[in-house]
């Protein structure tokens, strides 16, 4: 009886022991336990399957499609809704992490808000001190001791590129519904706003080809919605300006990021994405019509970057508009110029520019 009871315990030890160690393993194994599963474009790749496991313990030729394309008995495909508009190489290759000096104290909130958010980023990813850039300059700064994993680059993004979608969405919503309060014209801000969110949304969906997020990540980025989205809803309510600016500043960091991962690419660091082999998703190659010289993991890079610059410039003028009164200068026709190109101007149009 007493040999039972001890059989017993001993058996309860022993799981429990299992447990903690799986517990363990999914805090400890990856930063935080933000799993993924790296496969990268995994549907061809038996070469990265045979590296170690490190992100899951879903085998990574079973990564499952996340949003495979429904087969319907009548519907041969459906389009991207807002289609890109393109950038040429030397536009993608010009495009150089800035940062606009604040000047009024909401300037300096809102930058002050966006450094917390990547100081937290930092932490969760388990960003060592020395994969950090350069303190004095770490918007502009792209050079650090240590690179960092591609595992690591991953989580970044889809924690990044789940964040971004939302202010755009929010804004556009809320000045669609200011509109027909209202009764008076938007005068082009609406649809900028909801093309940079639905823009947001296609280099996550890019990024959720190649990962498979763990269950603790996915709770981070429901966690983190559900309080980015109603803080941000109010602050658009009381002083859209202050949004502008703060996304203004968020892009600033997402410039940051994309142009250090294209130069650790560039270095070597980065073997997996390196590899001639390596595919990118169709579902980029589609949407930015990427032309088939130019399809590697550097490429994607360079367009998303593209992207997060153009919303960087557009988001940073905007906050120097009247919210109330001013057409949105990017979907406009001028008297006597060229519209303004916001991915070659980090630091937004001044008001006396563009309107
Ligand atoms: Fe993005
Ligand atoms: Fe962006």
């Amino acid at each position: 009886m007493i040999s039972t009871t001890m059989q017993t315990r001993a058996h309860v030890s022993r799981q429990a022991v299992k447990l903690a160690r799986a517990a363990n393993h999914a805090l400890v194994g990856s930063p935080l336990g933000l799993r993924l599963t790296c496969a990268g474009a995994a549907q061809h790749h038996h070469h990265i399957a045979a590296s170690p496991r490190l992100f899951s313990t879903t085998p990574q030729n079973h990564l499952r499609d996340f949003f495979p394309a429904k087969d319907t008995p009548r519907i041969l495909v459906t389009k991207a809704a807002w289609p890109h508009p393109g950038y040429t190489m030397e536009e993608m290759l010009a495009v150089e992490p800035a940062h606009r000096k604040p000047r009024t104290f909401s300037d300096w909130a809102a930058w002050k808000i966006v450094r917390f958010a990547r100081f937290l980023m930092d932490k969760a990813t388990g960003m060592g001190r020395d994969q950090q850039v350069d303190k004095n300059n770490p918007t502009t700064s792209v050079v650090a001791q240590k690179p960092l994993t591609e595992a690591q680059w991953l989580i970044r993004f889809v924690f990044l590129e789940s964040i971004a979608g939302v202010p755009g969405m929010v804004g556009g919503m809320i000045r669609h519904l200011s509109s027909l309060r209202r009764m008076k014209r938007d005068n082009g801000w609406i649809e900028t706003l909801l093309e940079e969110s639905y823009n947001e949304r296609m280099h996550l969906l890019t990024f959720m080809k190649m990962c498979e997020p763990g269950w603790f990540m996915k709770l981070m980025i429901i966690g983190a919605q559900g309080v980015f989205f109603n803080a941000l809803f109010l602050m658009y309510l009381v002083h859209p300006q202050v949004v502008h600016r703060f996304v203004g500043y968020l892009e600033e960091e997402a410039v940051h990021t994309y142009t250090r991962a294209v130069r650790e690419i560039e270095d070597g660091h980065l073997p997996k994405w390196a590899d001639p082999k390596f595919q990118i998703p169709d579902i980029a190659v589609q949407y930015w019509r990427m032309p088939e010289s130019s399809r590697t993991m550097k490429d994607l890079v360079l367009y998303i970057r593209a992207d997060e610059a153009g919303h960087r410039g557009v988001n940073h003028t905007l906050g120097n508009l009247n919210q109330k009164e001013d057409p949105n200068p990017f979907v406009s026709t001028f008297k006597d110029r060229e519209p303004p190109n916001p991915v070659s101007k980090a630091t937004g149009y001044e008001r006396g520019d563009v309107i």
